[in-house]
């Protein structure tokens, strides 16, 4: 072993950045016991796994989301019980099952042929339409800092406002909306949050089953009257197609959603925020020119990325930068540490919302490149436009600044802000 860092100990979770760059300089390919995969930091490496689908699989992405980080597979008696419910309730045989498509662990042709039908839902014309919904949740999520109350960031906008959007988006109505919450906490926990013992437990299993029963009835009604929000537009649009998606399908992209898009947009605005307060100077200017915004959530993406690292799975026997990587093996390709690479971005250590960000990955690359980017940028935006005024007006303690325990997103779980600068 070149150095003896684990790149991914539970110890560097507060800040990674300085353990990146000893991994980048002594270590660009090395082993982590944590986690029983070969992490990459370098950023030509990080983007030559992303880059070559064939070589390096995205099953990884299921194997370690649905195991919360282990690579064994743990099936309770409880998991398989409920999978039998969810076929029974959706009315599927068990090789639906099998034969399912999961969209950001799929490869090939699986991948291209669900992407293509989702896309239809993502099209920046479809996100285009929310400009104006965005602006309105975000001015009332900020309602009670204006009013002097006391006011967290994390749990009062930047959580607040990704849950009600995708919420929204899928049409569910707001008696269901503090459900729809809950059903996100307890994916977002099970697939990435701390515990590593047992994850598929029976309290997650019966919020699952409540989460299937609730989307296999919404399915059911809209597939007899179409409406206009993402599950209608999907069901409608795949009508003829040769291979649509089963309700399973459908469910568990819902699911992926709740992982995908909620928590990492959330720390996309939560860190954007805590770099302007930490950088005065360019929060003046931002507070002054709200066109800025834009800036500021993509030198966040790359400074401070929300998703640190993705998965992949060894096809075959291979290499990257000069390590053998055997068959079968995990590799972690670091978003974080590859964004921060000295040899891609002058002075990367420095937040800088004058900088050319063009190329960093926070949203990964290739064919898994995030699905949601442009909705995510439109309420990441959106919120850094209408909070750096008010943010001119608060002081926080970093000291109160509590983190997000989890090997794969980054951000705060608390922010309190206090009046007075
Ligand atoms: C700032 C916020 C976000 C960040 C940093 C982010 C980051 C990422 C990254 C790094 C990937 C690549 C995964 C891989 O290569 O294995 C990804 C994929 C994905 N993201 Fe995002 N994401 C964000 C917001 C969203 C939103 C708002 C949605 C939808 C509501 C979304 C939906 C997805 C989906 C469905 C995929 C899988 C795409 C595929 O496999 O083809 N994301 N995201």
């Amino acid at each position: 072993m070149p150095c003896d860092i684990d790149p991914l100990a539970f110890a560097h979770r507060a800040d990674p950045y300085p353990v990146y760059r000893i991994l980048r300089d002594e270590a660009p390919v090395q082993w982590s016991e944590t986690m029983d995969c070969y992490c990459v930091s370098r950023f030509d490496d990080v983007q030559h796994v992303l880059k070559s689908p064939d070589d390096f699989s995205s099953r990884a992405m299921f194997t370690l989301l649905m195991n919360n980080g282990s690579a064994g597979v743990d099936v309770s008696w409880a998991g398989i019980k409920f999978a039998f419910t969810v076929l029974k309730n959706l009315r599927m045989m068990p090789w639906n099952f099998v034969r399912s498509r999961i969209l950001i662990a799929s490869d090939g042709d699986r991948h291209s042929s669900m992407r293509g039908i989702l896309n239809r839902g993502f099209t920046p014309r479809e996100i285009q339409r929310w400009d104006g919904r965005v602006r309105a949740i975000v001015e009332e999520s900020l309602e009670p800092l204006r009013e002097g109350e006391p006011f967290d960031l994390m749990e009062d906008l930047a959580v607040r406002v990704p849950v009600t959007v995708v919420a929204e988006l899928l049409g569910v109505e707001k008696a269901r909306q503090p459900d729809f919450k809950r059903w996100s906490d307890a994916v977002i926990y099970n697939a990435t949050g701390p515990g590593r013992e047992r994850p598929f437990n029976a309290e997650f299993i019966s919020t699952m089953s409540e989460l299937f029963d609730y989307f296999g009835a919404v399915i059911d009604e809209r597939s007899a009257a179409p409406t206009d929000d993402l599950i209608g537009q999907l069901l409608t649009a795949q009508k003829g197609d040769q291979d649509p998606l089963s309700p399973l399908e459908l469910v568990m992209f819902i699911t992926l959603l709740m992982v995908a898009g909620n928590e990492t947009t959330t720390n996309a605005i939560g860190n954007g925020a805590r770099a302007l307060l930490a950088h005065p100077e360019q929060l003046s200017r931002v507070a002054a020119d709200p066109t800025l915004a834009a800036r500021v959530v993509e030198e966040t993406l790359r400074y401070d990325a929300p998703v640190q690292t993705v998965f992949r799975t060894a096809t075959r026997d291979t290499e990257v930068g000069g390590t053998r990587i055997p068959k079968g093996a995990f590799v972690a390709a670091l978003i974080g540490s590859a964004n921060r690479d000295e040899r891609r971005f002058v002075d990367a250590d420095r937040f800088d919302i004058d900088r050319e960000t063009q190329g960093h990955l926070g949203f990964g690359l290739g064919k898994h490149f995030c699905l949601g980017a442009s909705l995510a940028r439109l309420q990441a935006r959106t919120a850094i436009e209408a909070l750096a005024p008010e943010l001119l007006q608060v002081s926080t303690d970093p000291a109160k600044h509590e983190h997000v325990d989890s090997f794969l997103v980054r951000g705060l779980r608390s922010l309190p802000l206090r009046q007075g600068a």
